[in-house]
């Protein structure tokens, strides 16, 4: 059985764990402890400080997915296409191809539903797995980012989305800041996994952005829990490194040649 056929059988079995990573390093460390790893396009905000993921480009997607590939070795490896990259099926197909054959990924993950879901079908035709993505989608929004599902035309369009990408094949889908009640519905109604951020205990998995996690990013959102303050062990070592060397105690004979 291939790791995704292993990741769908995991619904209603055992919750599926999932990060985003954007280099090597981290990812090697949350490998062991997560089902998928997204080098999602929010690398946009959290690394270069871009107010919008649509600055993010093909390439800073290759280049990121190409170092986090070097640390995933378990993990379902996913890496999202950015904005202008999936305008038409023909065009997404080319690009999907490139990230997989560059990048050695398992998967790519699209925003959007009916409006996108000839160009899903055109991948998913093509071998290319496909994650969703429904709720709010930084690519298509400006401003705050407010959660969906709100009044009942935007619960039955999410809902019909989600149906609509299990029936075109897709292998999962992320819920983004999406509804309690809403969420609990999809995931009940779909036979393949949901993953929720910001989208309530009811969805078949959790994906959070690595930084929030570990407190590198400074975000304030609802939906993150900061498991550790990454910032205050970064900033006793790299004092201790400036008291040694003002302290003439690194480097040391050991350190030299
Ligand atoms: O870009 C990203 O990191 C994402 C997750 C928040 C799901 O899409």
């Amino acid at each position: 059985m291939n790791k995704i056929q292993i990741l769908i059988n995991k619904k209603n079995k055992s919750k599926i764990i999932s990060l985003t990573a954007y280099s090597k390093n981290i990812a090697s460390i949350i490998d062991n402890h997560c089902d998928v790893v997204l080098v999602g396009d929010s690398l946009g905000s959290v690394l270069y400080n871009y107010n919008s993921t649509r600055d993010v480009t093909l390439n800073m997607m290759i280049e990121h997915a190409k170092s986090v590939r070097m640390g995933v070795k378990k993990s379902i490896l996913v890496v999202d296409m950015p904005y202008n990259t999936y305008r038409n099926p023909k065009e997404a197909l080319q690009n999907a191809k490139k990230i997989m054959l560059k990048t050695k990924c398992d998967a790519v993950k699209l925003e959007g539903g009916k409006k996108i879901i000839n160009i899903i079908k055109n991948l998913i035709k093509n071998k290319i797995p496909v994650m969703g993505h429904l709720g709010v989608l930084p690519q298509s929004q400006r401003g705050k980012f407010k959660y969906k599902g709100k009044n009942l035309n935007e619960k039955n369009k999410i809902l019909n989305d989600a149906k609509l990408l299990e029936l075109a094949g897709a292998f999962s889908i992320v819920l983004e800041c999406v509804e309690t009640s809403l969420a609990k519905l999809i995931t009940h109604t779909l036979s393949i996994p949901t993953i929720g951020i910001g989208a309530s205990q009811h969805c078949d998995g959790q994906i959070l952005v690595i930084d929030d996690l570990i407190g590198l990013n400074s975000i304030n959102a609802r939906f993150v829990k900061k498991y550790l303050n990454i910032k205050k062990f970064i900033s006793i070592a790299v004092s201790n490194f400036a008291k040694d060397v003002k302290k003439k105690n690194f480097p040391k004979k050991k350190h030299s040649y």
